[in-house]
């Protein structure tokens, strides 16, 4: 089945296609017209007669600011990013870097021959992390830029296989029934994971939460891998409920694996949102490659990398983590680059935006905007922990994110009918269920981000508050949900 039909359903096809006016404007159509006449530019009547299409190009071009406005106007409907609790990703940046963004949206970072200050750039913010990642030696530390943490931790999952490969001496044709690649990880990866496993043939090896465990934990991890586990990957920050794996932990207990005649497996770092925050604010925390079994670390530069959407980067810890057959050397343009990557063309902006971060904020500055959003988190979640009616997972000391689901006494409404109250405030805050193991959980999760202030958080508090005292007089009015079974519910989005 296509992704996306292309032909509209009759009734929905434009019908100002045809007899253009010469000026751009097309005849009035049989339906109403759908656009504000004031947006037009001379003729105001004229505006009034376009109709943005939906399923298929008009035939006629219609003036920039026309169509600048109404899609600007057709965007107002979207929700209001900076009240989305619910996303990782940046949504605020200074209108310096909104500028260079826009002055670079123009170059294309596959070709480095062509902008090679943007490709130097690029090697610029590798070295950057390498350093705040801790790599032995900066000039062997290899990495890139990719369209976010998705494509970095696909690139580090297919070196994970290589490397797997090349010692077992298992060709390109696989290694038979015997020899089927998993990858072990906790229940709470990012789906980017279990989709990198289904598209390589990598069998997932997930272990299950269990109780109040809700992450992969060193005994379980351990436990997991055999001789076809081409690495484990550990979270720097569950997407689920913000906690940070333990990652020394894991590495700890998988030595002892090898060091016992056990397989030698090597460890893959998801940091797509605490890469870009514990190098800040947990300094004395080992997590990266500090520690040897860190092969590669990815992050989300587009999330606590404070970037805008679409940039991530992986790094590999040495040359020698990084297969050399997969780096392709194109010669393109005339000039020979080395690329990994599973994409070709892509703006440059981003990886600009990113350097325009780490040259304004530097150290400190990082480390300002993450404390401010870890504080306004554990404000926020011990105000919430005084309301009877819930109860934390996580506080928000780790990643500025926490969960947190109703309590026992709590009768007659759910997550999912806070999360819908909310929404009709403005407040975009995510419910779920937890996976397998303890799908009886459900939580709403709060994200908090650079722009996500100490007044956002308070007026959010207050509509909390009000949305809590809304529920409750419903389930009183309606006979509570204990006695009718009844429970105010609905649907909510889980978004990253
Ligand atoms: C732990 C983790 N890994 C990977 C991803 C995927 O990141 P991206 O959206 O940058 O592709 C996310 C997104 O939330 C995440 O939280």
């Amino acid at each position: 089945m296509p992704l996306h039909s292309a032909e509209p359903p009759a009734a929905a096809r434009p019908t100002a296609t045809s007899g253009s006016s010469g000026s751009g404007v097309p005849p009035l159509p049989a339906a109403a017209p759908r656009v504000n006449p004031i947006i037009g530019l001379g003729d105001p009547a004229g505006a009034a007669r376009i109709r943005p299409p939906h399923h298929r190009l008009a035939d006629d071009p219609v003036p920039a600011d026309v169509a600048y406005q109404v899609v600007s106007d057709e965007l107002m409907r979207d929700g209001n990013a900076r009240l989305n609790l619910a996303t990782f990703v940046t949504t605020w940046m200074e209108p310096q870097a909104a500028r260079l963004m826009a002055e670079s949206a123009d170059k294309n970072m596959i070709d480095k021959d062509e902008y090679p200050q943007t490709a130097a750039i690029e090697q610029r913010c590798v070295a950057i992390l390498g350093d705040l990642w801790h790599a032995p030696d900066p000039h062997r530390v290899v990495g890139c830029s990719t369209t976010g943490s998705s494509e970095a931790g696909v690139l580090a999952g297919l070196a994970l296989k290589r490397r797997w490969a090349a010692r077992h001496g298992i060709g390109p044709g696989g290694g038979g029934p015997d020899r089927v690649p998993n990858l072990v990880m906790g229940a709470d990866v990012q789906v980017c994971w279990e989709k990198f496993c289904r598209y390589w043939d990598v069998e997932p090896r997930i272990v299950p939460m269990e109780g109040d465990r809700f992450h992969l934990d060193a005994a379980t991890a351990a436990a997991a891998c055999d001789a076809n586990t081409i690495g484990v990957v550990a979270v720097l920050g569950s997407t689920f409920d913000g906690s940070y794996e333990p990652v020394a932990g894991i590495c700890a207990a998988l030595d002892a694996l090898a060091a016992g005649g056990g397989p030698d497996v090597p460890v893959h770092v998801d940091g797509a949102s605490g890469a870009m925050v514990a190098p800040f604010l947990d300094p004395e925390l080992e997590w990266d490659f500090r520690l040897p079994r860190v092969a590669s670390i990815n992050t989300s530069g587009h999330k606590y990398g404070l970037v805008y959407p679409g940039v991530g980067w992986v790094l590999w810890r040495d040359t020698d983590a990084l297969p050399h057959e997969l780096v392709f050397d194109v010669n393109y343009l005339g000039g020979s680059m080395p690329t990994f990557a599973l994409n070709f063309s892509r703006p440059g902006s981003e990886v600009i935006a990113q350097y325009y971060n780490f040259f304004r904020l530097g150290r400190q500055g990082y480390r300002q905007v993450q404390q401010a959003a870890r504080d306004v988190a554990t404000s926020l979640s011990a105000s919430i922990e005084q309301m009877a009616q819930f109860r934390l997972l996580t506080r928000g000391d780790e990643l500025p994110v926490f969960a947190f689901t109703t309590g026992d006494d709590v009768r007659g409404w759910d997550v999912f009918a806070v999360s819908r109250r909310l929404r009709e405030r403005g407040w975009q805050v995510p419910a779920y269920t937890f996976p397998e193991h303890r799908e009886d959980l459900a939580v709403l999760r709060v994200v908090c981000r650079n722009g996500f202030t100490r007044d956002l958080a308070e007026s959010f508090l207050d509509d909390l508050r009000a949305v809590v005292r809304e529920l409750d007089a419903d389930a009183r009015s309606i006979g509570g949900g204990a006695a009718t079974g009844a429970t105010m519910s609905g649907p909510s989005a889980f978004r990253h």
